[in-house]
């Protein structure tokens, strides 16, 4: 079981409001005090001096927190670039493909909603097809999932954008086998892992993705607007930033084009990226990996209660799950489930339409007990009765 103690221990390390039960991290993360310290340190820093800062220090300090981080998710610094979050990291990448008629861009219904409107718009723009390959619940095993997602693969077939981590349905896809199976058939793979830093062990370089885009602004608790773009070597230079600005002729450093031509986007607030390594700091001084394991077993006992008492399925098996979990609920309106939640019980945790059906997801991270969970399970009885 959780050792309680040292959880509770953590919560007071967080700045969340104690009133409330948190099981929201997925949306939007949230910072222990001592990154939150570091962004104020890196801030001061910038206001101090900040033409020295913009002008002589930025892009080697830059180098050190990409090297940090390269080394957290096993790849070279220098194949990342930072990005405020990945739905920026992945119009960029989307509009830089040159995709043209013919061409297909194969996702999957459990795409983030959002980045579902950019391949929708891209694919218009450009006259390729956007094809959505439709993974019924429940999903039972790998083999049944990777046939329905390969059934939709054509010999137009471009580009494979898949979420890691999904969002709504809270499920860890394979996509291992799917990485495989596309580059022995040269497309191109794009992995949303925005959930995935800090939440599973992530090794890009054993992975092999074309190219990975992952938050750190959500489970390694790194300031707002911190998340990375991978993009393996060769293809590096046919990926353009969103802004076109100082460095596009390569002139700012040594080191590659793809370097020059992202690091820069205008004058704006970098600070966020340079509290990485002390984020990363936080979750290596604080066990991230065995906490993790300890916290999906909550997330399978918590998911067991609701099975039992709403007497219904899993949506998937219990390996798919890491720190999250999506439960379907017999209700008609969401959001005022979500409001009463809130202000019956104060439980934050996201409500929500997902194709037919009605469902919520809870979220487990450092800051959480098994009492939180308890209370969930709790409240969802109460109001459904
Ligand atoms: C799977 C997935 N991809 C992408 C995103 C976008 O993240 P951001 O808003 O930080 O760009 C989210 C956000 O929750 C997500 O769940």
């Amino acid at each position: 079981m959780i050792p309680l103690a040292l959880l509770e221990n953590l919560k007071n390390q967080f700045l969340l409001d104690p009133d409330i039960t948190f099981l929201n991290h997925g949306s939007f993360g949230a910072c222990p005090k001592t990154v939150c310290d570091n962004l104020q340190d890196w801030q001061n820093r910038v206001e101090k001096e900040p033409v020295q800062f913009f002008e002589t220090d930025i892009f080697p300090l830059l180098a050190d927190s990409r090297k940090a981080l390269g080394k957290f998710l096993g790849c070279e610094g220098d194949d990342l670039v930072y990005y405020p979050n990945p739905t920026h990291a992945v119009n960029a990448v989307a509009r830089s493909l040159k995709l043209k008629a013919g061409d297909e861009v194969l996702g999957t219904n459990h795409i983030y909603g959002a980045l579902d409107f950019t391949w929708q718009q891209v694919c218009k723009d450009t006259g390729a097809e956007f094809i959505k390959a439709d993974l019924p619940l429940p999903i039972n095993s790998k083999d049944e999932f990777l046939n329905i997602f390969f059934s939709y693969v054509s010999n137009k077939t471009r580009v494979i954008f898949i979420s890691h981590i999904t969002s709504m349905t809270a499920m860890i896809f394979p996509v291992n086998e799917i990485i495989q199976f596309a580059r022995q058939r040269d497309i191109i793979t794009i992995i949303d892992g925005a959930h995935v830093p800090g939440h599973l062990p992530l090794n890009i370089t054993e992975l092999g993705p074309d190219i990975y885009t992952g938050a750190c602004h959500k489970w390694m608790c790194a300031p707002k607007g911190s998340s990375f773009l991978y993009v393996k070597k060769s293809l590096q230079n046919e990926i353009m930033p969103p802004v076109i600005s100082w460095g596009w002729e390569g002139e700012l450093s040594k080191t590659s084009l793809f370097l020059n031509r992202h690091e820069w986007q205008g004058t704006r607030d970098m600070t966020p990226f340079l509290v990485v390594p002390e984020a990363i700091k936080f979750l290596n001084d604080n066990n991230w990996q065995e906490r993790s394991q300890l916290n999906r077993k909550l997330v399978v006992s918590t998911r067991n209660q609701f099975l039992e008492f709403l007497n219904i399925e899993p949506l998937c098996p219990d390996d798919w799950l890491g720190q999250m979990a999506t439960i379907e609920l017999p209700i008609d309106d969401p959001l005022e489930f979500k409001r009463s939640l809130m202000a019956n019980y104060k439980i934050q945790i996201p409500v929500f339409s997902w194709e037919n059906s009605t469902a919520l997801r809870y979220s487990v991270h450092f800051y959480n007990t098994e009492e939180d969970l308890n209370r969930l399970v709790v409240a969802v009885k109460e109001l459904l009765h």
